[in-house]
């Protein structure tokens, strides 16, 4: 298939609560990061593997329940960071479920070595993959990750 016939890859990132905070958050788990350098390197990662990404952020579980109902048109995978909702938000995990197109979960931090309540995701399981610990990094893997699932299922 030539560049001209693969149809261009198009991701949907959603970051969730707080991390439009990154900057003025908990340096041990999130460094100096900020919401817009964050942004920054996902694009940059994304030029790299030829994928289009468009990146959302919101504080209210009800808007990105509906950007996930409505990514099912114009993706081919979303990249979720539910933050504080990954541990108990069973509406956020049932929109997930119900997408036709593959979700990854990602962290910055290491939520397995943070308090008890962040161990448990109710999200993970209705997701292809979690990545965390990486900070930016876990959204280059979910990116690579994604990637490489989409051209192979393709
Ligand atoms: C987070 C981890 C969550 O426990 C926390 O509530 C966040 C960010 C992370 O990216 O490490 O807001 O999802």
């Amino acid at each position: 298939m030539t560049t001209e016939e693969r149809k261009q890859t198009r991701i949907c990132v959603i970051h969730g609560p707080n991390l439009n905070m990154l900057g003025h958050r908990d340096k041990e788990q999130y460094g100096n990061l900020t919401l817009d350098k964050l942004n920054k390197t996902i694009r940059t990662f994304a030029a790299e593997l030829d994928i289009e990404v468009s990146i959302y952020q919101f504080n209210s579980e009800e808007k990105i329940i509906k950007t996930l109902h409505r990514s099912r048109k114009s993706f081919q995978a979303v990249i979720i960071n539910p933050a504080a909702y990954t541990h108990y938000s069973y509406a956020i995990r049932d929109a997930i479920e119900l997408l036709p197109i593959p979700v990854v979960e990602v962290h910055l931090s290491n939520i397995y070595e943070r308090e008890d309540f962040r161990h448990i995701s109710v999200t993970k399981d209705v997701c292809i993959k979690q990545f965390y610990g990486k900070k930016e990094d876990s959204y280059r893997d979910a990116l690579r990750y994604l990637h490489d699932h989409l051209d192979k299922s393709s």
